[in-house]
C-alpha cells in the first residue's frame, strides 16, 4: 500500500467540494468534510489505519468512533489493535466498506447522497478527475466504481427492465447442454457465465437461424453453432484492417472449429451493413460489437429488422465498463421493455412477450433466492 496516494482522494473530494455545484452540498456534508480532512491530515492516524488488520470488529468500532467524531478514542483503539497485530494491511479498504454499509452520517454517505443527486455531466467530471489522479490506489478504484455504480443505479431506475433468473425465463434451461469451452476464462471478468447463457438461450428457444454482431475470436459463434445440426450462424465483424487491436484474433477459433461449416463470417462495419437480405429471418440475434450508444442503437435497429416474429435479441455488456449500452437500453426499453438476466451483463428482448405481465417460471427455492431475490416491483409505465 502506498500511503502517499491517500491525499489524492482528499484532493479529489476537496476539488469536488470547492469547484462543483456548491449550492447542492448540504451543511451536513460540509461538517463531515472539515472533520474528515482534519482527521486524515493526521499522518500518524493514516499510517495506523494502513497497518491495521482486515478485522471487521475493528472496522465497525472505527465507523462508530468516526460517527461520533471521537478522534482521540479512535487513535487509542487503532494503536491498541496495531500492537495486537502489527503486520496486517488493507485496513482502510475495510473501513471504507463498513462505512458504506453501516453509517448513515459519515462523509462517504453524505458524499454518496450528494453524488447521486448530481446531473449527468457531473459523472464525466468525476471520471476526468479520477483519470488525472492515480488510479492504482484501491481507494481511487473504490470511489470510481462506486461513482459508476451510483450512475448506473440511476440509469437503471429510469429503465423499463425486469430482472429474472435464467430459469425463471426459460423453464427448460436445466436440460440444455453447452460446450464448456464457450467460457472465456482469460477474460478476467466475473461474469464468465454470460456466454454459456447466451448459447443456452439460443438453444432453449430452439433457434436455428442466428446472427451475431461482433465475432472477435468466434468463441461464442462456435458455441452457438454447436447447439444443433441444423443451426446456421452468421457473424459480423469489422474487417481486421479496420480494427488493428482485434485484428490478430478475429475468427481464429472458427477456423479450427468442428462446427465451422455452420458458420458464415461477414467482414463489415455494422454501421454500413445492410440487413435487408436477412429481413425477418433470424430466430436469435446476439448484439456484442460496438458498445457505444450509437453502436448499440445501430446494431439494435438492424437486429429488429432481421428478427423473425417471436425471435430473441440478447445484448452483452450491460455493465459499468460500457455505459453506452446501459444508456441505450434505458432508452430502448421505454418502448420495448426488456429482461435482464440476474447476476449477468445480459439483456434479453423476446418479440411478443409482455415483460410486465410475464409470469416467471417457478424455481426450486434456496437460501440465496430468499436473500438476494431481485426487486419484483412492477415496471413503471412510460
Ligand atoms: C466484445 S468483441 C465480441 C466478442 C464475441 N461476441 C464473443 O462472444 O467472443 C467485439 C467485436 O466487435 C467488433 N466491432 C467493433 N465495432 C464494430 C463495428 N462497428 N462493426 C462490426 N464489428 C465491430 C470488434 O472488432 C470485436 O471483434
Amino acid at each position: 500500500m502506498n500511503y502517499k496516494k491517500i491525499p489524492n482522494l482528499f484532493l479529489l473530494i476537496k476539488k469536488l467540494y470547492e469547484d462543483r455545484q456548491l449550492s447542492r452540498v448540504t451543511e451536513n456534508f460540509s461538517k463531515n468534510y472539515d472533520y474528515w480532512l482534519a482527521l486524515i491530515k493526521n499522518k500518524e492516524l493514516q499510517n495506523l489505519m494502513f497497518r491495521l488488520s482486515d478485522d471487521s470488529e475493528t472496522a465497525r468500532l472505527t465507523a462508530r468512533l468516526l460517527d461520533r467524531q471521537d478522534a482521540k478514542e479512535l487513535t487509542r483503539m487503532l494503536l491498541a489493535r496495531i500492537e495486537e497485530s502489527p503486520d496486517r494491511t488493507n485496513y482502510l479498504h475495510k473501513i471504507f466498506r463498513v462505512w458504506k454499509a453501516n453509517s448513515n452520517w459519515t462523509l462517504f454517505t453524505q458524499l454518496s447522497n450528494w453524488i447521486s443527486n448530481q446531473p449527468e455531466e457531473f459523472y464525466n467530471i468525476l471520471e476526468e478527475l479520477l483519470i488525472e489522479g492515480e488510479l492504482n490506489s484501491s481507494l481511487y478504484r473504490n470511489l470510481q466504481q462506486w461513482g459508476f455504480q451510483l450512475k448506473l443505479d440511476k440509469i437503471r431506475s429510469q429503465s423499463r427492465i425486469r430482472e429474472l433468473y435464467l430459469a425463471e425465463l426459460f423453464p427448460n434451461i436445466n436440460d440444455i447442454k453447452i460446450p464448456i469451452g464457450v467460457i472465456h476464462e482469460e477474460s478476467h471478468q466475473a461474469n464468465q457465465v454470460d456466454m454459456l447463457y447466451v448459447c443456452a438461450i439460443a438453444a432453449a428457444t430452439k433457434a436455428t437461424n442466428i446472427f451475431e454482431f461482433g465475432t472477435y475470436r468466434g468463441q461464442t459463434t462456435c458455441g452457438l453453432a454447436a447447439i444443433g445440426e441444423d443451426v446456421r450462424v452468421t457473424t459480423l465483424n469489422l474487417p481486421p484492417e479496420q480494427d488493428p487491436r482485434y485484428a490478430p484474433y478475429i475468427g481464429k477459433l472458427i477456423q479450427e472449429s468442428p462446427y465451422r461449416d455452420r458458420i458464415v463470417q461477414i467482414f463489415a462495419d455494422s454501421r454500413a451493413f445492410d440487413p435487408s437480405p436477412y429481413a425477418k429471418q433470424m430466430d436469435f440475434i446476439f448484439v456484442d460489437a460496438d458498445h457505444s450508444y450509437k453502436g448499440a442503437e445501430n446494431d439494435t435497429r438492424k437486429a429488429l429488422e432481421m428478427l423473425k416474429p417471436g425471435g430473441t435479441i440478447v445484448w452483452h455488456d450491460y455493465a459499468a465498463k460500457t455505459p453506452g449500452v446501459y444508456e441505450f437500453i434505458r432508452d430502448f426499453s421505454q418502448t420495448r421493455p426488456v429482461f435482464r438476466i440476474w447476476n449477468t451483463c445480459l439483456v434479453v428482448y423476446i418479440d411478443g412477450v409482455d415483460v410486465d405481465r410475464f409470469e416467471p417460471y417457478p424455481m426450486p427455492s434456496s437460501l440465496e433466492t430468499v436473500e438476494y431475490t431481485p426487486d419484483r416491483k412492477p415496471l413503471k409505465r412510460s
